[in-house]
């Protein structure tokens, strides 16, 4: 096998992402997202419903190409790739959604469905996928026996072992799990996640974590980003942006997190979030979270936040960053713009 590369395993660059909303209108579903995963890391990215999330996701796995902007991979850019160097290179970036149900074809039976993305791939002969699929199997922790049964003779965290063990037949360098916990059980949740934490040590894998709860980020990731209508608002290793969130937006979802943060721990009479995300067809003027801030002043109206590294490693969109939430001195925005 090759070194692996150096440098990001994916690297983002002012993606937008748009859909066609009819009557000439425009869903701004990812709208100017710039950061990079490094090899082996495990990136959490958290918001609300409608935030942006998995379409994020599926571009980084080039299953949506870009509006604007730029997805490479390892240093590439595979959508400037020949069809099926493209097909062949885009193997290496796997995603795992919520609905175990989702990848696996009912009339396969276990084998057959962790071995398909083999034989598409056209690798070896059919007794080696053979073998390379049970292995995997055997990596997520499912035994021989369960290779002859059908989906649905498997239990929902059975299923999405499987769907684990999919992706890991094509040696991946990044796996992206959409909610991939989120339909199970809490006890299967755990074991689910342990799986997947114990995989990244042994195989080096990078992981973007999408997912609505705090508190599975704060278990996996070392990084976290926060979305908000298209946007990231605030970016960070997970300790810090627990302890010191620097934006209002990220400070109300940590507050409505119980998990997350101890009750103890919550400053008295915070806020929880008011009302609803807005559309992302026609995103408020400014700051695109004014209409629900409670520190909203009238510059946050007349001017977009700059999307600035405050601190070392942290960055953040807010003119008053720090400051309203009560964390931190004010973080000038001209700082480290
Ligand atoms: N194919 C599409 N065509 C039009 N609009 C879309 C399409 N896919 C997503 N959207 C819109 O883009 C926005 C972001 O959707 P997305 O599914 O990425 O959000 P999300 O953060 O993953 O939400 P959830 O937490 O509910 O899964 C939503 O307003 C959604 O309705
Ligand atoms: S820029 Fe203004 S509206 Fe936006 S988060 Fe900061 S204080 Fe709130
Ligand atoms: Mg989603």
């Amino acid at each position: 096998m090759s070194a692996a590369p150096a440098g990001p395993v994916v690297s983002v660059r002012d993606l937008r992402i748009h859909f066609p909303a009819g009557r000439g209108e425009t869903v701004k579903a990812v709208d100017g997202v710039s950061f990079d995963v490094q090899p082996g890391e495990s990136f959490g990215v958290i918001g609300e419903s409608g935030s942006g999330k998995s379409t994020l996701g599926r571009a980084l796995v080039s299953l949506l190409a870009p509006t604007s902007g730029t997805v490479r991979h390892d240093g590439r850019d595979l959508a400037a790739l020949p069809a099926s160097e493209f097909r062949r290179q885009r193997r290496s970036y796997q995603i795992v959604f919520q609905d175990p149900n989702a990848a696996l074809d009912p009339r396969m039976t276990i084998l057959q469905s962790v071995r398909e993305p083999l034989d598409i791939a056209g690798e070896g002969d059919a007794a080696s996928r053979g073998r390379a699929a049970l292995q995997a199997l055997d990596h997520v922790g499912l035994a021989a026996e369960h290779a002859a049964r059908y989906p649905h003779e498997l239990s929902g965290g059975q299923k999405q072992r499987v769907n684990i063990a999919r992706a890991l037949t094509m040696t991946p360098r990044l796996i992206v799990c959409d909610e991939a916990v989120a339909a199970l059980d809490v006890s299967i949740r755990a074991e689910i996640l342990n799986l997947l934490t114990a995989l990244q040590r042994e195989l080096k894998l990078a992981y973007v974590f999408i997912t609505h709860d705090l508190g599975i980020v704060a278990h996996v990731s070392q990084r976290v980003a926060v979305m908000y209508l298209g946007q990231f608002v605030e970016m960070a290793p997970v300790e810090m942006l627990l302890a010191r969130p620097l934006h209002p937006y990220t400070e109300a979802l940590l507050w409505a997190q119980p998990v997350a943060v101890p009750a103890s721990l919550r400053p008295p009479g915070r806020r929880v979030l008011q009302g609803e995300i807005p559309s992302p067809i026609s995103p408020p003027s400014g700051c695109r979270f004014r209409t629900r801030c409670p520190h909203a002043a009238d510059r946050c109206a007349a001017d977009v936040p700059a999307w600035r590294e405050a601190e070392p490693g942290r960055w953040v969109a807010c003119h008053y960053a720090g400051a309203v939430t009560g964390t931190t001195p004010l973080l000038e925005e001209t700082s480290h713009a």
